[in-house]
Order: structure tokens, then sequence, then C-alpha cells
């Protein structure tokens, strides 16, 4: 299973359940990424896109202890356990956690590949990724050039579980 995040220098990722910054190429190689494959999410990460509406285009997991909950499009669960029951279905490779810190922390053990989005810059942050860098099970196997968007300069990262 896969994991995509877009951290700053202290691997902050939102506040006040917003994104830290918005990057058109980031925003892009997301879509690109995620099209045609699983989602899984929190439920205030769904409700933080516009309208509270599935992302278009891929099958969307949200996980919510709120039995009454419907998402109009998404499959809903409501435990971490079941997350990972109903994701057996696919192809573990074309699972992609997306979020918000809850999320990422509690799935993170089941998650063996990380593309992060490393922004060079340090927002005021209320949500966090756990730092991969100060974890030794995880290792940097790509990295791409410098990228930049006006004056900002990030670098898309992939990070492997070590075997
Ligand atoms: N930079 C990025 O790449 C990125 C990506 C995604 C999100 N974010 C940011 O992350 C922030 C949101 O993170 P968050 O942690 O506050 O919210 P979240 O993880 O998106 O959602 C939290 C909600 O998920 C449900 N949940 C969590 N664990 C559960 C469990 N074990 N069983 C059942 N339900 C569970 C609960 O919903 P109920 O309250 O309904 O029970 C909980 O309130 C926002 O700022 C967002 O913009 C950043």
């Amino acid at each position: 299973m896969n994991v995509i995040v877009a951290a700053d220098k202290n691997w902050g990722i939102g506040k006040d359940n917003k994104l830290l910054v918005s990057i058109p190429a980031d925003m892009k190689m997301f879509r690109e990424e995620t099209s045609g494959k699983v989602v899984v999410m929190g439920r205030k990460t769904l409700e933080s896109f516009p309208n509270g509406l599935p992302l278009k285009n891929r099958t969307n997991i949200v996980i919510t202890k709120n039995k009454d909950y419907d998402a109009k499009g998404a499959i809903v669960v409501h435990s971490i356990e079941e997350a990972l029951e109903e994701v057996k279905k696919y192809p573990s490779e074309d699972v992609y956690c997306i979020g918000g810190d809850s999320i990422y922390t509690q799935m993170l053990p089941y998650c063996d590949v990380a593309h992060v989005t490393k922004i060079d810059f340090v927002y005021e942050a209320d949500s966090h990724f756990p730092d991969l860098d100060e974890d030794e099970e995880w290792e940097i196997t790509a990295e791409s050039d410098e990228q930049t968007y006006f004056d900002l300069e990030y670098q898309f990262v992939k990070y492997e579980r070590k075997k």
C-alpha cells in the first residue's frame, strides 16, 4: 500500500483542516498518481475537498466512527481494521492512503511506499506526518530535481520501507 503526502520542512501537512499550500504541479502529480486507483482517507480530509465530495475517477474509502455517515459515492468504513479489510479487494500497489494526520499515523505501519512532496519551507501547522528521515525502517529510493513554484522550492521524493 502507498501513502502520498505533501509535507513542509518539519513534516507539517495542514492547518485548520486545510493544506498548507497548494502547488499546481503537485496537485497534477497527485491526480496522475491516484487516477483510476483506490484512495483511503479520514472523514475530515474528505470534508476538506471542494463541496466535501469524493475524488473523481477513483474509488474513495472514507473512515469515520459515525455509523450514519453517508458520503455520496464513497465507501464508508468505521475503523482502520475495516479499512484494511476493504482494501484487500484491490492490488496493494493500487491503494493510496491520502490522509490526514490521524489516518497517516494509523496506516503508515501497513504502507511500504511513500510519495512525499517535500516543501522547502516551514509553515505554521497543526497537522503532521511522521518524520520518515528519522525512521530507520524507511529509505529514499528516488528523488526528482528541485522544483520551483514562484519562490517556493520543493522536490518529489519516494521512500520505501527497507526490505
Ligand atoms: N499535505 C497533505 O498531503 C495532506 C493530505 C491530507 C490531509 N491533509 C491535512 O490533514 C488535516 C486533517 O487531518 P486530521 O487528522 O485532522 O483528519 P483526518 O485524518 O482526515 O480525519 C479524521 C477523522 O477520521 C476518522 N477516524 C480517524 N481514525 C479513525 C479510526 N481509527 N476509526 C474510525 N474513524 C477514524 C474520524 O472521523 P469521525 O470524527 O467522523 O469519527 C476522525 O475525526 C487537514 O489540515 C488536511 O488539510 C494534508
